[in-house]
């Protein structure tokens, strides 16, 4: 079953200023977008407003129409779907089918979408909303907004009031408790809509969340660049559910693409190929090819499948900064930027795919990641390496300086000692031979498993560096297998460090 919130217009949404007849009288509450966001999170989102100057003749019917689409327009340019409208142009005096019966919307909502009405919610600033919840069995909360104060005093005694629709917003999400696993096939949905409408959602995949718009939809991408703080010139990867929509998005598959795409998808490898002209030039950043993906994680897919567009994503963290490797990570960096987070769990690769170049000659590797070098030459033959010294990256995006925590943090090979007078944390591969006195330890993989160790990385980067300490030391891991993607990250995450190689 899915959750509604029925969200009245004026005075709740927007403000109350009389009869609106057209898109320029329109003002929104300046919470409403951040209150709304945080809703459709877990519910699907209505409007039911009472228009009564229709039929009293003061305003008509194209009018309010025109305002609902500029309301559903400039929400929709936020990120947020408001599945339907329901207006009831009568007067409230003269009786009508719409609020007569009052909840007659509310079950109409719950038989077409499925809604649980005595989990839903409706927003309003007049007793008669407050009245409309109850006799649906839904929850009401009033918002002191627009006839609010006024109408205050016809309230049922045990009627919940809030100064408006960001209180409004925190007290549903309170009231409605942990969330339900059963939901994820909802939410996916929710996610979905959001981005048929434009928006931007973070989903779990197998390596790590990632930040994702419709490919095609120019905006919605810009926004992804825009939230991440990272720069035009690098390109984003294009996550498809199946083969077909993976063609669609390139000029050419040739032979080793469909060798490489039949034993690795889903999975951690993204392939650059030559791109078609559908793909628009802010996802390749302007290049001629485009990086494909097919992850490998239950979510992503239907994500994909649901909304019936490949997703641009890159990795969901802000520029430069570790990856997220569960929900939480993407909530503490990116916040309330981003309109959903699809929680699917810890990510089970942990780091990123593996890129490889299919362009020119030889398959090339531009980024080592979760499907290791060997078992793609296993396929195809010997992969390129990248050869270019570190500030001259083989492919754009992979810039020396990445993957940071705000920590300085140091590579050593060996002599694991805390530095003296500075708290130091230590990120162990094994955890073996570590001497006393580090402010904290993470052991990536006590057995010397490199694909835990992958798994772990990110996750033990973020819990050192909320520490607060003055210095990480990490220690390489073999550069065999995942080794090689654990040790790239590792040095990326290191170079931001300049000041601590003084240290001895
Ligand atoms: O596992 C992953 O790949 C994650 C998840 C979310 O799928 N995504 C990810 O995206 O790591 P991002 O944007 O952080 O890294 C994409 C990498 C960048 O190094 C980018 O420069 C490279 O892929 N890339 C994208 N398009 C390219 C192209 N046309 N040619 C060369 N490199 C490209
Ligand atoms: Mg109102």
């Amino acid at each position: 079953m899915n959750l509604a919130i029925f969200l009245d217009r004026d005075g709740t949404i927007i403000e109350d200023r009389g009869h609106l007849r057209s898109p320029s009288q329109v003002v929104f509450f300046p919470d409403t977008v951040r209150a709304l966001r945080m809703l459709q999170q877990r519910f699907r989102l209505f409007i039911v407003t009472n228009q009564p100057g229709i039929a009293e003749g003061v305003i008509g019917p194209d009018d309010v129409a025109g305002v609902h689409d500029f309301v559903l327009d400039h929400l929709a340019q936020s990120g947020i779907n408001i599945e339907r409208v329901y207006c009831c142009p009568h007067r409230r005096v003269d009786g009508c089918r719409c609020i007569k019966p009052k909840p007659y919307y509310l079950r109409r909502a719950a038989r077409e979408y499925g809604i649980d009405l005595r989990k839903s919610f409706v927003v309003g600033d007049h007793p008669h909303d407050v009245e409309l919840a109850s006799n649906a069995g839904a929850t009401g909360i009033y918002v002191l907004t627009g006839h609010g104060e006024k109408h205050r005093a016809d309230l049922p005694a045990e009627a919940i009031v809030t100064s408006g629709i960001w209180a409004a917003a925190t007290r549903i999400v309170e009231m409605s408790g942990p969330r339900d696993c059963r939901d994820v096939g909802n939410e996916i949905s929710r996610a979905a809509g959001i981005l048929r409408a434009g928006g931007v959602v973070a989903f779990a995949t197998e390596t790590v969340y990632g930040l994702g718009a419709n490919v095609f939809d120019t905006e919605a991408v810009a926004r992804v660049f825009e939230i991440k703080g990272r720069p035009r010139f690098d390109p984003l990867i294009a996550h498809v559910s199946d083969r077909r929509q993976a063609r669609s998005l390139v000029a050419c598959f040739p032979k080793v693409a469909r060798k490489l795409a039949r034993r690795f998808w889903p999975g951690p490898l993204t392939l650059v190929l030559p791109k078609s002209d559908r793909v628009p030039d802010i996802v390749t950043a302007g290049l001629p090819t485009v990086a494909v993906r097919m992850p490998d994680h239950p979510a992503a897919l239907a994500l994909i499948r649901e909304a019936g567009v490949p997703l641009a994503a890159p990795s969901a963290n802000p520029f430069g900064r570790a990856s997220p490797t569960t929900a939480e990570h993407v909530r503490q960096q990116l916040g309330g930027d981003v309109e959903l987070v699809l929680d699917g769990g810890p990510c089970r690769v942990g780091i990123e795919s593996t890129v490889v170049s299919l362009v020119e000659g030889k398959p090339a590797l531009l980024r080592a990641g979760g499907v290791a070098v060997e078992d793609i030459e296993a396929v195809v033959g010997p992969v390129l390496r990248p050869t270019s010294a570190p500030n001259h990256p083989a492919a754009p995006g992979q810039l020396p300086q990445h993957y940071a925590p705000r920590t300085p943090l140091a590579l050593y090979a060996n002599d694991l000692h805390p530095v003296t007078g500075q708290r130091t944390g230590l990120l162990s591969f094994r955890g073996r031979s570590v001497s006393l006195g580090f402010a904290a330890v993470e052991v990536l993989s006590p057995y010397g498993d490199l694909e835990e160790a992958a798994a772990n990385l990110f996750a033990a980067l973020h819990r050192l560096d909320a520490l607060g300490l003055d210095l990480i030391l990490a220690d390489p891991v073999p550069d065999t297998g995942l080794g090689l993607a654990i040790n790239d990250r590792l040095r990326r995450a290191s170079s931001v460090a300049g000041r601590v190689e003084k240290v001895t």
